[in-house]
């Protein structure tokens, strides 16, 4: 498939990305939805271009704020225009309240504030299921370098301030999130989407998801809760 006559450079669960020169390429926001490594799947749409405009709007911000990103210009409802990166083989998770695998994982129960947010990382391999992975392993393994790694754990924190302050205006929490990142000429740049598919929110007063547990979970219409969130930010 081509994009306005662009070569598709990689298709994932849920955007496609295609080379628009050395330099750049074009995210394109799919309507697919996939949960449990993609063994629930749909289509929905409306989807993408939601998660396009929330993407636009957290990467401009962060931009703003000194977290340099991926993000050059917007182009249509769907897609955007990126920097060219490697992305780095890894998931960043952050969690400032206990929910999803974390509360498997440990046997806790949903929705304790956690005493400090924690940093967390995963092997971004679809076949072996993104399992979890240490510092250790991952420098062991030489899958980064030290300092990059220890820059990327910065971003993710203060990526988290920045979120957490601003969505609490919103009256949302910020319960849990996933980053990727990548390098261009030896700088990190935040890389990919951050939307309602890799966050958790919820509303502050009634604890109610507002991301994609309505859909792992099929406790409601993801379009609708992803739209509430959409207004609940001013978008
Ligand atoms: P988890 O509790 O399932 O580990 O998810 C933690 C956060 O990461 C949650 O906000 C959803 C997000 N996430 C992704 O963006 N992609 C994934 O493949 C997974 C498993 C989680």
């Amino acid at each position: 498939m081509s994009f306005h006559g662009l070569k598709m450079l990689y298709e994932g669960k849920a955007k496609k990305i295609f080379e628009k020169s050395k330099d750049e390429v074009v995210i394109y926001f799919k309507d697919d939805v996939t949960a449990f490594n993609g063994e629930k799947k749909d289509s929905i749409s409306g989807k993408g271009k939601i998660n396009k405009k929330i993407s636009v709007f957290f990467f401009k911000i962060l931009e703003e704020k000194g977290v340099p990103t991926q993000f050059i210009k917007d182009l249509d409802e769907t897609s955007f225009v990126a920097r060219k990166l490697d992305i780095i083989p890894l998931e960043v998770i952050v969690r400032n309240y206990t929910a999803g695998s974390f509360c498997k994982r440990y046997g806790v129960k949903k929705g304790i504030k956690l005493k400090e947010p924690i940093v967390e990382f995963s092997l971004k391999d679809d076949e072996l299921g993104d399992p979890m992975i240490c510092k250790n392993v991952i420098l062991s393994l030489e899958l980064v370098d030290g300092d990059i790694l220890e820059k990327i754990e910065h971003y993710a924190r203060k990526i988290n301030e920045i979120l957490t302050r601003l969505l609490s205006q919103s009256n949302i929490i910020l319960v849990d999130f996933k980053l990727e990142f990548g390098v261009k000429d030896g700088n990190i740049y935040l890389a990919d989407e951050i939307s309602p598919d890799t966050c958790r929110f919820w509303d502050k007063n009634t604890m109610e998801s507002l991301d994609k547990d309505v859909y792992r979970e099929e406790t409601g219409d993801l379009v609708e809760r992803y739209s509430e969130f959409l207004r609940r930010i001013g978008l």
